[in-house]
């Protein structure tokens, strides 16, 4: 018994945001966005996180063939979910009706969709379940600062989603790598909901009647923005190309296959220059490295799922196929995963 992806469903959103408008925006320009990302335009939800998921997966259920009451797992990876609870696997559950699913979200930013693949395969794995929902989507646009040129060129929104079946075949999900360092956090970070409660409220008001008392005026040097996404480009650079090619090394040793077996690198689509030294590393052409970032930006945790969907849909993955998918974001994460179709 495999796991088998019979599945890929994606959606992104209709309203598309191309670089001359972002030029009209902030102290930008269409050249230079190209030339140090190979970004073109993005689209943006006006529906949000969920609703994408939802659209996703519906694509991905239809392809599969597999009713909702079949569903047992659903794993949403997400870091800009709607709610902070119910999750947003609930809320697809509810909108699909799979009845039978446990739900749950992963929060891995850009390795969202990978880390939940993998989680999803190892559930299959053990024979806890039988079939799953991977799911992943993302709407960076509500957390980016949209006057910050450094970094709201960069993102889109969108969703992409797989269905897992553990059946006879020759197709397979695994072996998987999933890495962190939790020590260069800073990095990329995004803040959520503040400390709100009666303590902090009463060390607030001390500190304003101190203020009020001396005539201070409050200072803004420690506060947080919550809610805005802040990025060390330079060392978010400097990390992708230097774990990326790693990861996929180590899982091709894994796996047992050479680069040179491989068909296709399906990876998270952060920037064209990144992905380009990751093929130079690899020692493989470009053209096994399928990019859609020009149109889409980088859908953070959405980015593989959509690639692979685009993929399957366009006829490009044929039985026998193998894949290396590999992720990379805040965290910092990182992880790979190998398929055959
Ligand atoms: N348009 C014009 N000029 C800009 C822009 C912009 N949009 N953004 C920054 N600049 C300016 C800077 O202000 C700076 O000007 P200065 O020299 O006068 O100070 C100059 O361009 C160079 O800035 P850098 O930040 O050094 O530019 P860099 O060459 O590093 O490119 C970029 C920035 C594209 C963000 C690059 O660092 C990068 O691609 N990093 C990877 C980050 C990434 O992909 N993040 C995605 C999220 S993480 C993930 O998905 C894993």
């Amino acid at each position: 018994m495999q796991i088998r992806i019979i599945g890929t469903g994606s959606y992104v959103p209709e309203k598309a945001l191309d670089n001359q408008a972002l030029e009209r925006m902030v102290d930008t320009s269409d050249a230079w966005i190209r030339e140090r990302t190979g970004i073109g335009s993005r689209r943006i939800t006006q529906t949000g996180t969920t609703d994408m998921a939802i659209r996703a997966a519906r694509r991905a259920m239809e392809m599969a063939g597999l009713s909702p009451e079949e569903l047992d797992l659903i794993v949403v990876g997400t870091s800009t979910g709607d709610c902070l609870f119910p999750n947003t696997a609930c809320e697809v559950q509810a909108a699909l009706g799979a009845k039978e699913a446990a739900c749950f979200d992963l929060s891995a930013a850009c390795s969202g969709f990978l880390f939940s693949l993998n989680t999803a395969c190892v559930y299959l794995e053990s024979g806890v379940y039988r079939t799953a929902l991977v799911i992943g989507t993302d709407s960076l646009s509500k957390t980016v600062d949209w006057s910050d040129r450094g970094t709201c060129i960069l993102f889109g929104d969108g969703a992409g989603a797989a269905v897992l079946k553990k059946e006879e075949s020759v197709s397979r999900v695994g072996p998987f790598l999933m890495k962190a360092d939790g020590n260069r956090g800073e990095v990329l970070r995004c803040m959520g909901t503040p400390l709100r409660n009666p303590f902090i409220k009463e060390e607030t008001d001390a500190k304003e009647s101190v203020m009020g008392e001396t005539g201070e005026q409050k200072s803004e040097e420690n506060e947080t923005d919550f809610g805005y996404l802040s990025m060390n480009g330079q060392e978010v650079f400097r990390f992708a190309v230097k774990t990326v090619p790693e990861v996929l090394e180590e899982l091709l040793w894994r796996a047992g296959v050479s680069a040179e077996e491989i068909q296709y690198f399906v990876l998270h689509q952060a920037n064209e220059r990144i992905i380009g030294s990751v093929a130079k590393r690899m020692k493989q052409p470009l053209s096994k490295f399928p990019m859609n970032l020009e149109h889409y930006g980088n859908t953070s945790g959405a980015s593989i799922p959509i690639l692979l969907d685009e993929l399957n849909r366009e006829g490009r993955l044929r039985k026998g196929d193998k894949l290396a998918l590999a992720g990379f974001g805040a965290g910092l994460t990182w992880g790979a995963t190998f398929l055959v179709w």
